[in-house]
């Protein structure tokens, strides 16, 4: 493979786990492999400066923004760290640092917390608000979420002496309470949090603070940002923390040598077992302030600091047997089944196995003796054999054949790594799956019915697919057993509320293969209703973002399908939202203008800026061409893009340019902060008469 399409495929692959991670926090893959793709695709652009592209993942700090909070620039960019998993790469670091500063270099070793980084602005001694990463440069404001962690000083117990200052830190939550969390949901037949980190994320964007307050989260410091801060060092910030009321954690070590920070790495790869709160590695830091603004940083990252990240942990067990899962949109998992083994602080008894090529590649017999690892994720996976231990008479694996549910002879669709089963309309655990997709939070939101209520309504032939749910009636699930009257009412009226849901949600809720929630967004804004969306044409739906051949072939066979297609009918005489809502058009001062929106913004996001078009009439194209009215171009801008820009005679423009062709910002995307309430005047003194 050449290294051009190696750097194209690496940076699709990186951008859609970003989304997963950041934007739905449900990633798909360890941060090992993350990190270690991201490493390669590092070493390909500095091998290949052409290539140089400011949207590659290698760029940025990674997203979190919801719409949902209102967003705020950071005073000071919230950076990454470096990262790196090996001891060689971490003495190589030390010795730069050593050449840059002087042998004498004095080290802070702290533990990685494994949370959601957030930044803690104080004025007046007082927490004024609380902003998550975001894309480093701004994020959202969750102060009212913050306020709910007790850790937290909302005064602090000393005086600063600080008009203001950040305290940079980790919201997590503690293994004890992320299980106690996780059994609840369990229990509510709700969806569970994958790691302690998603679970911290998830939280601090949940709408509800007093949910927020449920959940006990933490923080931890480990930083402060100002003007003229009163600190020397690194070590200083983290004693006044500690005056000021901050739970600055005990375990931060000073070090001077390879050996202590060898030892001190060395000690917590081992305590993170028994220790309570998340951690997934060490940051070594240079302590002094001096020697740090001697060292810099990139745009990423600081110089003076790394993260030496621990690898995930492993086990060695025996597979007694494969089992395969069929998901709802028929793809089978097959999945190992252990002897039961203890697994950094959980038993394992289940792994997964991806599919048919990864057993083949491992060439897994059963009765094998396997690792399996844990990275961060709840679902345990099989890496390895070690077939010093295998039996001479063991047989390769064969993989199924036919549908273990209802005996189908499987398919493999071109390019696609898993087996299928193809029976759709008859296979028990896709109609059900697909209901119990239907019926998710992000999707109709009927999550009150549970995933087993759906299963016994199915059994007890009351639905045989969604749009069954629009004809249920109390009475029916009231007879049910673990039902009663009340749950059965609130049933119905969560299906009944649910006909509210906006029609992206409802595109979402259909199930069609690889339409995810962002797909569904796209193809709302693109078509508007689903009768175009059903009319659209294969060369008409992939002018929709992000919609490539292969989501528009799914759409097209989706609704192909005469049963899908009854199915989709009755859920529009059910009075299910069918239409997008229009958007406010805020004037037509842009009508006929069409934008292509390139690099990042002081005041807005990109999304902003989308919007802000769209609201006066104008149109957003993805790349430029000769139809392109404007290049919107913002701070790291790809070459590329400028050039063929100029070519075109495309009109460039700044970001200022822009506001000023709306007629200026009369309509903030930001809401500005609430003015302090007026103080009543004080009574007149004596003026009784
Ligand atoms: S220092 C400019 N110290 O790791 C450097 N970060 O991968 C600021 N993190 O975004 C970070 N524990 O959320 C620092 N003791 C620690 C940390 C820590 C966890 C997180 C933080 C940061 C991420 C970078």
């Amino acid at each position: 493979m050449s290294a051009e399409h190696r750097i194209k495929e690496l940076r699709q692959k990186l951008n859609y786990f970003n989304h997963k991670y950041y934007v739905e926090a449900a990633p798909v893959v360890s941060d090992y492999e993350f990190d270690t793709m991201l490493r390669e695709l590092q070493d390909l652009e500095a091998l290949h400066p052409e290539m140089a592209d400011p949207n590659s993942p290698t760029m940025r700090v990674g997203s979190d923004l919801t719409n949902k909070f209102r967003s705020i620039s950071h005073a000071y960019p919230m950076l990454s760290l470096s990262n790196t998993y090996s001891l060689e790469e971490l003495h190589e670091w030390i010795g730069k640092v050593r050449a840059e500063v002087g042998d004498d270099v004095e080290f802070c070793c702290e533990l990685k917390f494994d949370g959601s980084a957030i930044s803690l602005t104080y004025e007046g001694d007082s927490l004024h608000h609380a902003v998550t990463r975001g894309d480093g440069t701004r994020g959202d404001e969750v102060t009212e979420n913050i306020r709910t962690i007790g850790h937290v000083p909302l005064v602090l117990q000393q005086p600063s002496g600080l008009p203001s200052f950040e305290v940079r830190g980790e919201v997590y939550m503690s293994y004890p309470t992320f299980d106690r969390l996780n059994a609840e949901r369990e229990a509510a037949g709700e969806q569970l949090f994958a790691n302690p980190r998603n679970a911290a994320a998830g939280t601090l964007k949940l709408q509800q603070s007093q949910v927020v307050a449920k959940r006990e989260l933490q923080f931890v410091p480990y930083q402060v940002e100002g003007q003229q801060l009163p600190f020397a060092s690194h070590s200083e910030s983290m004693e006044s923390l500690r005056k000021w009321g901050f739970p600055v954690s005990d375990a931060m070590r000073k070090c001077l040598s390879e050996q202590e920070i060898d030892n001190y790495i060395e000690y917590w790869d081992k305590q993170r077992h028994e220790f309570p709160t998340p951690i997934d590695g060490v940051v070594i830091k240079v302590n002094s302030y001096a020697d740090r603004r001697k060292m810099g940083r990139t745009s990423k990252a600081p110089k003076w600091a790394v993260a030496y990240k621990f690898k995930a942990e492993q086990a060695l067990t025996r597979l007694l047997e494969v089992s395969y899962q069929v998901g709802r949109t028929g793809a089978i998992t097959p999945v190992a089944n252990l002897d039961a083994v203890h697994l950094a602080g959980t038993t394992v008894k289940r792994a997964t196995l991806h599919n048919a090529d990864q057993i083949a590649a491992l060439d897994l017999r059963v009765g094998d003796m396997v690792y399996v690892e844990k990275g961060g994720e709840i679902i345990p996976k099989v890496t390895g054999v070690e077939l010093s231990c295998r039996a001479e008479d063991s047989q390769p694996l064969q993989y199924i054949t036919h549908c273990p549910e209802c005996g189908t002879e499987l398919v493999r669709y071109e390019g696609e790594a898993k087996h299928y089963c193809p029976n759709q309309s008859h296979c028990r655990p896709q109609i059900v799956g697909r209901i119990i997709h239907f019926i998710r939070r992000k999707a109709m939101n009927i999550e009150s019915l549970g995933e087993e209520t759906v299963e016994l309504l199915y059994d007890n032939r009351l639905i045989a697919d969604m749009a069954d749910l629009y004809d249920l009636r109390a009475e029916q699930l009231a007879v049910l057993p673990r039902l009663g009257e009340k749950s059965a009412a609130n049933i119905i009226q969560s299906i009944r509320s649910s006909k509210e849901v906006p029609f992206h949600r409802v595109l979402f809720a259909l199930g069609i293969r690889f339409v995810g929630e962002t797909t569904a967004k796209y193809l709302a804004e693109h078509f508007h209703s689903m009768d175009a969306v059903m009319a659209a044409t294969r060369e008409e739906l992939i002018e929709a973002e992000e919609v490539g051949e292969k989501i528009a072939d799914a759409i097209i066979d989706y609704f192909a399908d005469e049963h899908n297609r009854s199915i989709v009918e009755r859920l529009r005489k059910a009075g299910l939202q069918f239409e997008a809502e229009q958007r406010q058009t805020v004037s037509e001062s842009l009508a006929g203008l069409t934008f292509v929106i390139s690099g990042s913004f002081a005041d807005h996001s990109r999304d902003e800026l989308k919007a802000l078009i769209e609201a006066h009439g104008g149109k957003n194209l993805a790349a430029v061409s000769g139809n392109t009215s404007y290049l919107l171009a913002g701070d790291k801008i790809g070459p590329a893009k400028l050039q063929k820009a100029t070519k075109l005679g495309v009109k460039i423009i700044s970001e200022q340019e822009f506001v000023d062709m709306i007629g200026g910002e009369d309509h903030p995307v930001v809401e500005p902060a609430k003015e302090p309430e007026q103080q009543p005047t004080a009574p007149v003194q004596g003026s009784l008469f």
